[in-house]
């Protein structure tokens, strides 16, 4: 990764009546970076920021997000762009290598992928471990961990041509076993990868076909399938990918990296969200209930959130959400589904929080997970595989920041600090004296 710090100022910290000079760095672009890894060392102090709201924890050439003004740019290409002209495997290739790729590059890159679509025979029997009735993530996040079992020859991170293999296998397998997953829990029997599918159209069959018939993917589904995918594909230092690049800072293998990842994306803080973004906008029902539910969503005494609203970074419209809610209406339009309840009471609910002063004042807007989830029902696909379908498109975020990661020379086990208010030192009661 080439080094773009520049150090042209300093910042002065100044306590006790001593004054340190911390070294600042300017990005590409976001705002300026105060260096602190020596504070410690020269100052005796921890900075304290639980949450990260104000701390950057690496050097990352992948992703840009200007939260104020709602862009997000993988590589310096806007995600509408992305969206509209690119397609998910594409995308994956920017993501992974810097650029976009030439038709012979491409083309080398989906044939590469597409040859490790299928999981070693071996790991179906890991599914039928699991109980019917398992939340697909829960399924993933074992059997993803399960991969480092199998694949012995990808997992030496040290080993270029291995996190190289450990990369594709990521990609290309993840849809394939959320598929699995899905398949197990619905009791219906595995379908292996097609692949002279592509990349959505092989999910879409893994998902819906069954022996007993041909099964024919739909081109508008496999258009936002694939939009769906390239719009989840990556998005800087967030709880998952922070987990991912965690995790990986103390060596561990890859694949049992991203079952972390997938871990910490199943939260509804995170990922889950899209699940219960649906189940809430169902439990509306209609839009005459929707002032009750921006009540409770105000009101500090209720945990109740509006699912899909709001974003650490996001100050503005996720650009991700105007690109999903337009091809919410592009799907139901195209498959002839007229007045979905669902989309009426979220574009009512989205209006309604917009003008409310509690929304505006927090800058709480809708995120990608508004509407994602109105497509993903439509397409048929039951709530519960909302989140995996979010891990298979953001598995090539994890292993790109994880490749960039392991690649910078820069590299350090994680090991953040604390503030500690527990007691201090003190002598052992023995039992009977207590
Ligand atoms: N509904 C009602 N109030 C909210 C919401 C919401 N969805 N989100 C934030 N707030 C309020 C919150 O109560 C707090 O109020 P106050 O300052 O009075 O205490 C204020 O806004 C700031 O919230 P925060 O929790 O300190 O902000 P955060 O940056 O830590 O949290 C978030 C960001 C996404 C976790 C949060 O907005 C949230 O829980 N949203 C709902 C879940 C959701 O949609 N998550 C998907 C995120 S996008 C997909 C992804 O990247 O995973």
């Amino acid at each position: 990764m080439p080094d773009t710090k520049t150090e042209t100022r300093t910042a002065t910290l100044s306590f006790d009546g001593k004054s340190f000079e911390l070294p600042m760095h300017s990005p590409t672009a976001g705002p300026d970076v105060i260096d602190i890894q020596k504070l410690y060392s020269s100052a005796g102090v921890f900075t304290h920021d639980p949450g990260f709201t104000s701390t950057s924890s690496c050097e990352s050439g992948l992703t840009f997000i200007d939260g104020d003004e709602g862009i997000l740019l993988h590589r310096g290409y806007s995600i509408d762009e992305l969206a509209e002209q690119s397609h998910y495997l594409e995308v994956c290739y920017l993501l992974l290598y810097g650029e976009l790729p030439d038709k012979k590059t491409l083309d080398n890159f989906e044939f590469t992928i597409t040859r490790h679509t299928m999981i070693h025979e071996q790991m179906h029997n890991f599914f039928r471990g699991f109980r019917r009735d398992a939340h697909p993530m829960a399924t993933m996040v074992g059997v993803v961990g399960a991969m480092s079992a199998f694949y012995h020859d990808s997992t030496d991170i040290h080993d270029s041509w291995q996190r190289e293999v450990a990369s594709h296998r990521l990609i290309a397998k993840m849809p394939t076993i959320a598929a699995m997953a899905y398949k197990y829990s619905i009791g219906q029997p595995f379908v292996y990868p097609r692949n002279d599918l592509s990349y959505a159209a092989n999910f879409l069959r893994m998902c819906f076909a069954v022996p007993a018939e041909e099964y024919v993917v739909d081109p508008v589904l496999e258009r936002a399938m694939d939009r769906i995918f390239t719009l989840h594909a990556d998005h800087e230092q967030n709880a998952s990918t922070s987990t991912v690049r965690l995790a990986s800072s103390s060596g561990a293998n890859p694949f049992a990296c991203i079952a972390a990842g997938i871990a910490c994306l199943w939260g509804p803080a995170h990922g889950g969200a899209n699940q219960a973004c649906l189940e809430m906008l169902r439990e509306i029902g209609t839009p005459d209930r929707i002032p009750e539910f921006i009540a409770r969503a105000k009101d500090k005494n209720d945990p109740f959130r509006l699912m899909g609203f709001g974003h650490r970074v996001y100050k503005n419209f996720d650009p991700r959400a105007r690109v999903m809610k337009k091809s919410a209406d592009e799907v139901l339009d195209l498959l002839g589904i007229e007045d979905n309840p669902t989309l009426q009471v979220a574009k009512e609910l989205e209006k309604v929080a917009l003008e409310d002063d509690y929304f505006a004042d927090k800058k709480l807007y809708p995120n990608v997970d508004f509407y994602s989830g109105i497509i993903l029902d439509a397409m048929q696909f039951p709530t519960a595989m909302f989140t995996p379908i979010f891990a298979v498109a953001r598995t090539v975020g994890w292993v790109s920041q994880w490749k960039e990661m392991i690649s910078d020379p820069a590299l350090k086990i994680g090991r953040p600090r604390q503030l500690y208010t527990g007691p201090v030192q003190r002598p052992y009661v023995p039992i009977e004296k207590r």
